[in-house]
């Protein structure tokens, strides 16, 4: 039925740009703009995959409250099946303010329910209706992590492949991930995150080990592109030029791309290529979700 399961967070961003730097003692600063977006690298990863015509199913738990109906609404708009969304009364759906300066942000987030989905919420028949598992946001999502092994390993059994974006690790101490890796088909962690986790001190290095565990890892570089890595070998993609507006969700809208190709067994050199055309055209509007681009629009960059 499905391409692909998300488990995931949900949260709204909403996003001030211009003049942001808050001054405390009351001042009151006008800033340039504003755009309540679709926030969470899970449910941006699941737009964009969408955008690429993948059929996707998002599961993770909001509130029945503004920001929850709008994420749904948002997503159900860009054929994001949410009926297994988990809507929770009572609860407050997360939410991040974003400072957006420039190339700069700064973020605030209120957690609310973003961690509260778990494994067992998630069912073998659910699993079943899909074949591919991705999971982001691994260190926000504290009640999934513990038994993110085993659901992996769960899906693995069920007949589904497996993706990781662990996004940053706000804690710094990288741990817990050598049987995670082990039973996670694709890894996608951008340069930072490669290296923290693999301990490694250049990003060829830290490819190749973490590929001891995961049997395909692409690493995001930002304007730089992206390389990836499979049995020991190295691909590198550039990126292109764009008019930058802002870079939110282009790391998830990569990891879409990579995941189409994969899906359709596509050679990696063809699927990162994709990948970085889709990370990169997501930057040109406000927002993850909204220049996300179609299959067709990013396969003008791909020969
Ligand atoms: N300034 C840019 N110019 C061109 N391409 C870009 C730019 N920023 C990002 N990209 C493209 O998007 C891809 C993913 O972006 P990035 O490396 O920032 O991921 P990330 O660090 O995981 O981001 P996120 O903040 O979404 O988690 C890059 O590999 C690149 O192809
Ligand atoms: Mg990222």
């Amino acid at each position: 039925m499905f391409d692909i399961l998300v488990a995931g967070e949900i949260n709204a961003d909403l996003i001030l740009s211009g003049n942001v730097k808050p001054e405390f003692d009351q001042v009151e600063k006008i800033v340039n703009s504003t755009t309540l977006t679709i926030g969470s690298s899970s449910a941006i990863f699941a737009c964009g995959a969408a955008r690429l015509g993948l059929r996707v199913a998002f599961i993770g738990v909001c509130g029945d409250d503004v920001f929850g109906h709008f994420m749904l609404d948002e997503m159900q708009k860009r054929n994001v099946d949410v009926s297994n969304v988990i809507i929770r009364s009572g609860g407050q759906t997360g939410l991040s303010v974003i400072l957006n300066q420039e190339v700069d942000r700064a973020i605030l987030t209120h957690l609310g329910l973003i961690a509260d989905l778990q494994a067992s919420d998630i069912s073998d028949s659910l699993l079943s209706q899909s074949r591919h598992l991705h999971v982001a946001s691994y260190f926000l999502q504290t009640k999934l992590q513990p038994d993110l092994p085993d659901l992996f390993q769960r899906a693995g059994s069920l007949g589904l492949t497996t993706s990781l974006d662990t996004n940053y690790d706000p804690s710094e101490k990288w741990l817990g991930f050598d049987k995670l890796l082990s039973v996670t088909d694709v890894f996608l962690p951008n340069k930072t995150e490669a290296l923290s986790i693999s301990k490694a001190d250049n990003i060829e290095v830290a490819a190749r080990q973490l590929t001891n565990k995961s049997e395909l890892v692409a690493i995001k570089l930002g304007a730089d592109g992206a390389l990836a890595c499979r049995d020991k070998e190295i691909i590198r993609s550039e990126s292109i030029s764009v008019n930058v507006v802002d870079t939110v969700g282009a790391g998830d809208s990569f990891d879409a791309g990579f995941i189409y190709g994969y899906l359709n067994d596509w050679p990696l050199e063809k699927s990162l290529r994709l990948a970085c055309m889709c990370g990169a055209l997501s930057t040109q509007k406000a927002g993850g979700t909204d220049g996300q681009p179609t299959l067709e629009e990013a396969m003008k960059y791909v020969s």
